[in-house]
């Protein structure tokens, strides 16, 4: 029995044959995801979602010659999925309100889904707290309030995915940023066009 044995021609390694199967198999995973992603494509034709600023109002602005700036302001920025068979996804969202550099407001929303074909509103209503302008913003906000129009910079972020089944895009994100000019007579937006859609 034991010569036998000794005479077993040397073959390969059985580690050897294991990594390779299960190299085969991998590649053959990889290969099949490749097929199914590029289906999906095919079939789904998936759009990145996107986000806009749908309405802007600024309700009130405070301002003393000081240099405190207070304001109420109105947004609504909508998250927008014209996958017709994709689920959105968004988390992380992000805006933040400046003047002049300086921060007015941060608003922030916690992660949520877009159905088929549809959009989600996020609505902000805020009242900042006293914001003291330094001496370029005191400037702008002396020229803006003359001209009768004041600009706010708006910008902000937020991660998001498409979904079909279990198969879902890697998350990116979809920036955001541009100015919101109000007339300070009425609080309305001039030529409002505030989108993370690439144009
Ligand atoms: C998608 O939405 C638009 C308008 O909201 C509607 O006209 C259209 O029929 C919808 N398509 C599907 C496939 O649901
Ligand atoms: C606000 O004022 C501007 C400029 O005077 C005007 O164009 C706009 O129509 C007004 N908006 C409303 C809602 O009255």
């Amino acid at each position: 029995m034991a010569k036998l044995y000794a005479k077993r021609p040397k073959g390969t390694n059985p580690l050897i044959w294991i990594v390779a199967i299960v190299c085969a198999i991998l590649a053959i995973a990889v290969i099949v995801t490749g097929i199914v992603v590029f289906a999906i494509y095919v079939i789904y034709q998936p759009k990145m979602p996107y986000i806009k600023v749908a309405y802007a109002h600024l309700d009130q602005l405070g301002y003393e010659p000081s240099g405190m700036l207070e304001i109420r302001m109105a947004l609504k920025v909508v998250a927008e999925n014209d996958n017709k068979k994709a689920v959105a996804s968004f988390s992380d969202a992000t805006f933040v309100l400046r003047f002049h550099g300086i921060d007015v407001a941060v608003l922030q929303t916690d992660p949520f889904d877009v159905a088929k074909n549809s959009s989600a509103e996020l609505d902000y209503l805020f009242q900042s707290s006293p914001i003291p302008l330094d001496k370029e913003g005191m400037e702008a906000m002396r020229v803006a309030l003359n001209r009768g129009v004041v600009p706010f910079d708006f910008g902000g972020h937020a991660r998001t995915r498409w979904r079909v089944g279990i198969f879902f895009s890697v998350r990116f994100w979809a920036r955001i940023a541009c100015q919101l000019n109000f007339v300070y007579r009425n609080g309305s937006t001039v030529d409002l066009d505030c989108g993370s859609k690439s144009r």
